[in-house]
């Protein structure tokens, strides 16, 4: 045997599989097992992606966190090596404006400072009610309408969306608009062209909102941050781009998680009992940790570089080699949580799951999503005991190409 094909067969380089892998047949919920049988013995592990690089893969959950944590880990797409999720946004980096999603400290926290406000602990509390009746109000329509309906359609997209649309002061008759593009940037395949075409279309859309409310502002997050451009604390690009982010990220994530922990629950009907029969909040916040566990919803894992090198997981990760944080596998890692393929909604460290990633990246909308969730679950089951789904099991669409993992619609009766 040559010296080369020798190489290739012991160098995990050459033998990196190919990164995204399939779930199994039937297994909607677990990650894939390719993955499991890779990462079995190690927190991180060597996989090939779309431009035939071969970025490490981070599973184990204390390793994914000392990585977010860390600052010789970057979040710079510009930086050669960045391992992007497909060409298309390779393809983007020079005409994507910088953000809280390609930047790092300090310019992170510049970004970061603008947009927290509308989604502390304290402001979002204040909105329970009004998400309270909305639910209410979407549940009502749908119990009213024919049956089956489409749970997607009827209740998890819209309660997401009217609440950032709320908050950000976006019109919410743009959202059919914003809903098809949003959901085409963040196909798992997209073309260079593709991903230029959605993201100017977006772009321009958001800086004509800008520009709008910075001539005449109102009560809501954008007429802030058009208020930032107006005193030169922010290009009217970041700022187009800093209500971009908001958007997506707002009600994509949260419409995922609504509509996949149904599913979810109906194969695990004593766990659906204990949420359908508690009114306590304390159980049903539990509840919300354990599903956002046990779903992660944002699969394919995030992406980082590494500015030095770094030991971690018996492994050297080399300055310059891309890193992939797969959350939702260390939701998963037994040496945290034990029985971690179990939906276990009174277990008592479910809090504990990197779902809304750790560090300074972590999710800037997580209380938002948290009372959505608390409100959606806390009220579906209790006013609709007979929820059940309209379809075979097998028939049920996942999304397995998209960045935010759910079902495309979910066919339900009661
Ligand atoms: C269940 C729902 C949600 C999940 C599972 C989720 C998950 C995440 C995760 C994992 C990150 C970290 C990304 C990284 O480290 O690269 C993140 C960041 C972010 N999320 Fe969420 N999210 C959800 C809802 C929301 C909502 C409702 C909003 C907006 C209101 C939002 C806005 C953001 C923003 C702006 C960031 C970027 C933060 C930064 O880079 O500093 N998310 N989210």
């Amino acid at each position: 045997m040559s010296d080369a094909l020798t190489d290739t067969a012991t160098d995990p380089q050459a033998q990196a599989p190919r990164w995204p892998m399939p779930r199994a047949e039937g297994c909607p919920f677990d990650p894939p097992p390719a993955l499991r049988a890779l990462t079995a013995d190690k927190p991180l592990a060597r996989v090939r992606i779309w431009d035939g690089t071969t970025p490490w893969i981070v599973t184990g959950h204390a390793e994914q966190r000392a990585l977010l944590g860390d600052p010789r880990v970057s979040a710079d797409e510009r930086l050669p090596g960045f391992p992007h999720w497909h060409e298309g946004a390779a393809a983007a980096v020079p005409y994507r404006p910088r953000s809280v999603f390609n930047s790092d400290a300090p310019e992170h926290t510049r970004f970061r400072r603008i947009m927290t406000g509308p989604f502390t602990f304290k402001r979002v509390e204040a909105l329970r009610p009004a998400i309270q009746k909305i639910t209410d109000h979407l549940i009502d329509a749908m119990l009213a309408g024919p049956k089956p309906a489409d749970l997607v359609e009827a209740l998890a997209l819209p309660l997401p969306t009217l609440m950032i649309s709320e908050l950000l002061g976006v019109p919410y008759e743009d959202h059919e608009f914003i809903q098809e593009y949003a959901a085409r940037g963040i196909a798992h395949e997209v073309s260079a062209e593709e991903n230029a075409r959605t993201f100017m279309a977006l772009n321009e859309y958001l800086v004509g909102l800008v520009e709008k409310k910075a001539a005449e502002p109102a009560d809501d997050a954008l007429s802030d941050i058009a208020a930032r451009v107006t005193a030169e604390d922010l290009s009217a690009s970041e700022a187009a781009m800093m209500g971009l982010g908001l958007l997506i990220a707002g009600h994509e994530t949260s419409a995922n998680m609504i509509a996949l922990a149904v599913p979810a629950l109906l194969d695990n009907p004593e766990q659906l009992a204990l949420l359908r029969d508690s009114d306590d909040p304390k159980v049903v916040a539990g509840a919300v940790e354990e599903l956002l566990r046990y779903l992660g919803i944002i699969h394919g894992g995030q992406r980082r570089i590494a500015k030095e090198d770094i030991e971690i997981g018996g492994e050297v990760i080399r300055a310059g080699e891309g890193i992939i944080i797969e959350l939702f596998s260390a939701n998963r890692d037994a040496a945290v949580f034990p029985e971690p393929d179990r939906l276990d909604l009174r277990r008592e460290n479910a809090r504990h799951h990197n779902a809304f990633g750790f560090g300074i990246h972590q999710c800037v909308g997580q209380q938002l999503a948290r009372v959505e969730l608390q409100v959606v679950y806390g009220t579906l089951f209790r006013r609709i005991p007979t929820l059940a789904l309209a379809t075979p099991r097998e028939g049920i669409e996942f999304k397995h190409e998209r960045l935010a993992y759910g079902v495309h619609s979910l066919p339900v009766t009661w």
